[in-house]
């Protein structure tokens, strides 16, 4: 009879593992992420193109989108992160402290090459209230690329506080916290293949 194990740890992690409700399966996404694909091939035929990545949300999404791309391609990635102390997710169990831009959006890793004449599409895993970007459109725009397009997996259109147009759009969702496909909850869940509300962390 094999002996089951079970540390604290992993008992105190299990009992405060919260509810995961699937909002995107991975079949909806693997359709959705290939037509987006075949629009950016359509949309930039006989030129190249340049992704950038938002770090680290989007890396899984921009390494799926650019497999369905059939263009001469070459990847980049920024990363930034909001300006400013947020409450921890104890102090906030609603989880809206993990996610809310505070308002100030600060670079913490620059692209590595130059936007200038290139066309960039800004890979974003989602669009919420705008902040982040317009912050990074507004650093690439001082590059003077030749186009700029903005790629996102989701879009919580109700959260918008600053306007901001996105070419590609994976998804339109409701006004709910989603984890999962390089989505995360304190860093944690960015591995699960489907999109997941996340209720009571
Ligand atoms: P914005 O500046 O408010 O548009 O924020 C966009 C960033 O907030 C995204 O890149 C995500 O990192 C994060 N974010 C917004 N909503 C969610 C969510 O529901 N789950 C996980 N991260 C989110
Ligand atoms: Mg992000």
């Amino acid at each position: 009879m094999p002996r089951l194990h079970f540390s604290f740890t992993w008992c105190i992690r299990f009992l405060s593992m919260p509810n995961l409700k699937v909002l995107l399966s991975r079949d909806q996404i693997t359709k959705r992420v290939a037509e987006m694909g075949a629009e950016i091939t359509r949309d930039f035929q006989g030129q190249s193109i340049i992704f950038v990545g938002v770090l680290k949300g989007a890396a899984i999404f921009l390494s799926d989108l650019a497999r369905q791309v059939s263009l001469d391609a070459t990847f980049d990635f920024i990363g930034v992160s909001s300006y400013g102390n947020r409450p921890t997710p104890k102090e906030d169990p609603a989880g809206h402290a993990a996610w809310d831009s505070l308002g100030e959006v600060r670079l913490t890793k620059d692209m590595d090459q130059s936007m200038s004449d290139r066309n960039v599409i800004l890979v974003e895993d989602i669009l919420d209230t705008g902040l982040t970007l317009n912050y990074i459109s507004k650093l690439v725009l001082a590059h003077q690329p030749r186009s700029l397009s903005i790629a996102a997996l989701l879009d919580k259109p109700s959260r918008r506080k600053q306007p901001i147009q996105a070419r590609y759009i994976g998804f339109t969702i409701p006004d709910a916290y989603v984890v999962g496909y390089g989505l995360d909850y304190a860093e944690r869940y960015r591995n699960l293949p489907d999109v997941c509300v996340i209720e009571g962390p």
